[in-house]
């Protein structure tokens, strides 16, 4: 991506996108560094650690995102193959390029990889979404924020409970701005091009009459491998889910991993298909609709979380805990686990119109990016002017 005129002393921006939540992240920090001036130069690397349409280009579509200057294509494996092979196909592009600093988003195995190489290159790491903690080591995700924020340079937070984490761990205060959740960014971008659901549905072959004689709808997404990659933990969530789909047909977005292990579980006998509609996974979009127009969100995403409450729509998260509380303290979240009585009260409550009602946390005003472009520039400057480019 060229940049009329970018500071001689900086080397660019090296911004990395890997699997499908870091792509609406990404997009508004790229548009606001774009903007910003004076100039900095950018670079867009994908590691390729998703790679079909559904989960890869539809979205850069949809976000308007540039195409990637590097493909690293690095595709799916285990998490230790996974992560090495970014790392080593991520190495050389620090020497080719020269960036004045890595910029990371979120939690995925590419988040770490990059920053670990960058850093042991003495390259400086910038860390969007520093802080969250589930507390849940067992999660892979967490050991990738975990590690990411002990060993990135500048660390922006998405809310004020992160910087209190990232106390507990040793990490001083000055290596942290509070600049707001660019998750958010991307929903004010998006909303006012989100597609009909109905048309969605069409578009997927779906008859639309599930939701038209309805007076409602809920959206489902479970991906996460505790709750998908058990078979009986797997098939106890579908039967729970068939009876939220007798009291509101549901449309649930499949990720590639919960259809495999749905088949693969001999599961698809539990869902019935006149009340819960199978999709394969959505556009940010279409997805933006599908939740925008729904009674309710079942999910195990993080992201999701975040966008209910920016959109005002009540969120059943099936996990035991959150790396993001702010969601439940005062957005529309509410933490149900798994339990299938907690699950059915919870629906119950929502279809009667006791759902929750949250409110907008601080800093989630569409303007986190701009935040996070005006400090990374001084940054950056401050260490031009301490250590000059050779
Ligand atoms: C990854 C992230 C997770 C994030 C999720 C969003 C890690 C550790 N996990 O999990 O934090 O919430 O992305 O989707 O980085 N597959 C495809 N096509 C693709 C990509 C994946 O079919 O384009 C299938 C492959 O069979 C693959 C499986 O999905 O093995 C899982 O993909 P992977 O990237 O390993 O993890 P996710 O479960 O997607």
């Amino acid at each position: 991506m060229s940049v009329t005129d970018p500071d001689a002393r900086l080397g660019p921006v090296m911004c990395v996108v890997g699997a499908r939540p870091n792509f609406m992240k990404m997009a508004p920090i790229l548009r606001a560094l774009a903007a910003h001036r004076p100039a900095m130069a950018m670079l867009l690397v994908h590691t390729g650690q998703h790679y079909d349409k559904d989960m890869s280009d539809k979205l850069f579509e949809d976000l308007r995102l540039p195409r990637p200057d590097i493909n690293l294509e690095v595709g799916s494996a285990s998490h230790a193959v996974q992560t090495a092979e970014v790392m080593r196909r991520f190495e050389p592009l620090l020497d080719a390029h020269r960036p004045s600093c890595v910029v990371v988003v979120g939690d995925v195995n590419s988040t770490l990889a990059c920053t670990l190489v960058a850093v042991k290159k003495g390259v400086p790491v910038a860390h969007v979404e520093a802080g969250l903690r589930s507390y849940d080591r067992a999660m892979p995700e967490e050991i990738n924020r975990i590690l990411t924020d002990q060993v990135a340079d500048r660390l922006y937070t998405t809310e004020r409970s992160a910087q209190d984490n990232l106390a507990r761990e040793g990490i001083t205060a000055d290596r942290v701005c509070f600049a707001g959740n660019v998750m958010i960014d991307s929903v004010v971008f998006g909303r006012t091009h989100a597609r009909d659901p109905a048309q969605t549905l069409q578009a997927c072959g779906v008859a639309s009459g599930l939701l038209k004689h309805a007076s409602g709808y809920g959206v489902v997404t479970l991906h996460r491998p505790s709750n998908v990659d058990h078979p009986e933990t797997l098939r106890a969530l579908l039967e729970t889910l068939g009876e939220v789909a007798s009291r509101l047909p549901l449309v649930f977005a499949l990720h590639p991993r919960t259809r495999g292990n749905i088949e693969k579980f001999g599961c698809t006998t539990l869902i019935d298909p006149t009340r819960m509609v199978l999709l394969p996974p959505q556009g940010y979009l279409e997805m933006l609709g599908l939740m925008a127009g729904a009674t309710v969100v079942l999910t195990d995403s993080g992201g999701l979380q975040e966008e209910t409450t920016a959109l005002g729509v009540p969120c059943l998260t099936l996990r035991e805990n959150t790396e993001r509380p702010i969601t439940v303290e005062q957005g529309t979240n509410i933490l149900v686990g798994r339990d299938r009585a907690a699950i059915l009260q919870a629906v119950d409550d929502i279809i009667a119109g006791r759902g929750k009602r949250g409110r907008m946390p601080e800093l989630w005003d569409g303007h986190a990016a701009q935040r996070i472009a005006a400090d990374l520039w001084q940054w950056l400057s401050a260490r031009a002017n301490q250590t000059p480019r050779i």
